[in-house]
């Protein structure tokens, strides 16, 4: 199907999809009755069964009422490979291969809603098929300091542009008869000491920066199940955090799906049941009856610490989810399913293509033009390296993967010469027992460049027309459980791009990574830079493709590069890892360019950055009225023109400033985007809607969201660092 195609179809339905998940949160009366006719008809002790796993990753059947099995599975950019029932070693099936997507940060990167919809689909019809029920995923989290080992999990650095894809992720995924989980709630942003950091944050930020996400999956997206984080906030385990979840998640936003811990998150049972959690899963007591919801829930119960009312209630929630994804139609439940179809494949390669950043294009050194030159060097473990089966949790056992240096060789073996060279090692040491004893260690860097590998990789470039080098980061440093010790490229990268760089003027980089890395060095020395993420199973042929010129880049980078780890905030107030087992977020609202803007700080790319093949024009940027009302909408537009030779896909970001406020705001705040694609000379008039109440800040005084009167800024921008035009409004 053509892109266009495609994506118009995926909107349509999103647009449809958005009000069914609406309704489905609704009350259903006829779902209601059938919980209570079921729940009725329980012990005490089929009750308890459905609420904690019996193996890894199932629930217990109790097949006299036609309740099968409860399966799930992780993750979050595909349907993870069969893990043994009571132990974490896979399962060795042979049917278990699936479709690899680019990993979290990649898949924001597209800024795309569209295919996140189709990557939600696709997730729950491979899902389906494996006989899934629940995919973990997707995570939400926000991206607070580069050395969160699970960035590349995540999103962004920012609240609006994670809910604006989590969104279509759930809802298409979902729509194949399959819930979500969406994890981790909340505030779950490093690694080390993961299991008890305790975190601490202003109300402010966690409503304005960290909430946003969770919020949206679940009040839009309809989010059927949500996981917890393993961390503490204020004091108390994210499992059984009252506030988070009684008052927040299942109060405030009406959540009636199952809170479920994240994998041997528990520490108690009545404390648990108090405070809201539904679904025990991954304790680590070899006795399922052993766990918290267990045999001591249904003491809890007998001794009358915890009401039998309770334990009805997440029985209840467990039901609805089941009800609502066809677990108890044995006809319906995997009328969804298919596995690595062609079209399942077509759109990894999409959502490889769009993720892809153009940092950096000197000389136009990009797109190389295959029928002009004999010969290329293909540099770096990266061209070679596979990245589906790493990171923990999120690894995939892809059915394949296509590496950068195959598709080169595959696509254009024939017409120039390929010249490879593995330029640096990937040496990682592994540092036993580091972060407090909280993991098991970390990796880290295994030394510099060997020299003759290095002169190797320098022959090569020198002897080709154009040196492509495949660098960054791997599943040592990006990976649960362990964060990353520094910024730096590893193994000696930062030398071998310089070094490249000398000796071949075309030289161009292509950076593999989850999380910001350190490319002060290479934005001097390189002419061409690309970012280029862990990115699916057709990486490779993405890659190929973008060099080239086949496609036209047209990602944008989710977070801020900036010139040094300090820079970033948590790390500039010394908050990062935290102290004593405890972490404060006191940078408060201003993280990422939130902070960067408002603190004037230069850095080397900016949020939602990236160059494209073609050029745009944004034409002058208008709103519908000048002064709003609370409940108005505010409906802005401009013209998009496509100003060069080639088709292309242009990130339009609308950023909004608070010119007049009683409290600190930030510079300036991602309200609205949209990515529009143009033909050469072709001009679109864009529209992007704000509604009022979108322009609050949180007033920890009223404990709410309150927009005050005065002027907003409208700025039309390319990029954090890039606005093209600014309009001004009177909010009344
Ligand atoms: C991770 C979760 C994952 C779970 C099950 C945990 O270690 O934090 O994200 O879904 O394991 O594998």
């Amino acid at each position: 199907m053509k892109k266009s195609v495609l994506f118009v179809a995926a909107t349509l339905v999103l647009n449809t999809l958005g009000m069914d998940a609406q309704q489905v949160n609704k009350k259903d009366p006829q779902v209601k009755k059938r919980i209570e006719k079921l729940i009725k008809r329980m012990t005490l002790e089929e009750k308890v069964s459905l609420l904690h796993g019996n193996s890894k990753f199932y629930v217990e059947a109790i097949p006299r009422l036609g309740i099968p099995e409860w399966a799930l599975s992780d993750g979050p950019h595909g349907v993870r490979a069969e893990i043994n029932r009571h132990d974490w070693a896979y399962a060795g099936w042979t049917n278990d291969s699936a479709t690899y997507f680019p990993t979290g940060t990649a898949f924001a990167a597209a800024w795309n809603p569209g295919l996140a919809y189709r990557r939600g689909e696709v997730l729950g019809e491979e899902a389906r098929f494996r006989g899934k029920d629940v995919l973990l995923g997707p995570g939400v989290n926000i991206i607070r300091s580069p050395l969160n080992g699970r960035n590349f999990e995540y999103m962004s650095e920012d609240p609006f542009l994670n809910a604006k894809l989590t969104v279509p992720y759930i809802q298409g995924l979902q729509s194949r008869d399959v819930a979500a989980s969406v994890k981790h709630y909340a505030l779950n942003n490093q690694e080390t000491e993961r299991t008890t950091i305790d975190v601490y944050a202003s109300e402010r930020a966690l409503r304005e920066i960290y909430l946003p996400p969770f919020k949206a999956a679940v009040e839009e997206g309809g989010a059927l199940t949500v996981m917890c984080a393993y961390n503490k906030f204020r004091g108390e385990f994210c499992s059984e955090n009252h506030y988070l979840v009684r008052d927040i998640l299942k109060g405030e936003w009406g959540f009636d799906g199952v809170y479920m811990t994240d994998w041997n998150a528990a520490h108690s049972t009545v404390g648990l049941a108090m405070n809201g959690l539904d679904l025990e899963m991954g304790t680590d007591k070899a006795d399922y009856n052993d766990w918290f919801y267990a045999k001591p829930l249904i003491e809890a119960v007998q001794n009358g610490e915890v009401p039998e009312s309770v334990v009805d209630e997440m029985v209840g929630n467990v039901l609805r989810v089941m009800i609502r994804t066809n677990v108890l139609d044995p006809k319906k439940r995997f009328s969804n399913a298919s596995m690595n179809t062609p079209e399942h494949q077509y759109e990894a390669y999409r959502s490889a293509v769009e993720a892809v950043v153009l940092l950096k294009n000197e000389n136009n050194v990009l797109p190389i033009n295959i029928d002009q030159i004999k010969s290329v060097a293909i540099i770096g473990d990266n061209a070679t390296r596979r990245h589906s089966d790493g990171g923990l949790s999120s690894e995939i056992k892809a059915l394949y993967e296509v590496t950068p240096l195959e598709a080169f060789q595959k696509k254009y073996g024939d017409k120039v010469e390929i010249n490879y060279a593995l330029g640096y090692e990937k040496l990682s040491t592994f540092v036993e027992g580091a972060n407090n004893g909280q993991s098991a260690g970390y990796f880290t860097d295994g030394g510099g460049l060997d020299e003759k590998v290095l002169d190797e990789a320098i022959e090569a470039a020198r002897k080709s027309d154009v040196a492509i080098i495949f660098c960054g980061l791997n599943h040592d440093y990006d990976t649960e459980s362990a964060d990353k010790q520094y910024m730096q490229l590893p193994y000696g990268q930062t030398e071998l791009i310089a070094e490249i760089s000398k000796v071949n003027p075309n030289t161009v980089v292509v950076v593999i990574a989850g999380s910001p890395v350190d490319l002060v060095a290479p934005s001097i020395c390189a002419p061409a830079i690309v970012w280029g993420w862990f990115n699916g199973m057709e990486a490779g042929n993405a890659f190929a493709d973008i060099l080239t010129g086949k496609e036209n880049p047209s990602g944008k980078m989710p977070f801020t590069l900036a010139y040094s780890l300090d820079q970033y905030p948590a790390h500039a107030f010394n908050n990062y890892p935290g102290r004593k087992g405890v972490v404060n977020y006191d940078e408060g609202i201003l993280v990422g360019y939130r902070w960067f803007d408002t603190k004037k700080q230069p850095v080397v790319y900016p949020f939602g950055h990236g160059l494209s093949y073609t050029t745009f024009e944004y034409g002058q940027l208008s709103t519908d009225k000048q002064v709003y009302g609370t409940d108005d909408v505010v409906k802005v537009s401009f013209t998009l023109t496509n100003t060069g030779s080639r088709q292309g896909g242009e990130v339009a970001q609308l950023y909004v400033s608070d010119v007049e406020s009683s409290v600190c705001r930030p510079s300036k705040e991602l309200k609205g985007f949209d990515k529009v694609f143009l033909e050469p000379g072709e001009t679109r008039t864009v529209e992007i809607s704000v509604p009022v109440s979108e322009l609050a800040f949180y007033d920890e005084t009223q404990r709410k969201f309150v927009v005050e009167p005065g002027e907003f800024q409208f700025h039309i921008a390319a990029s954090a660092g890039d606005i093209k035009n600014t309009v001004s409004i009177q909010v009344q």
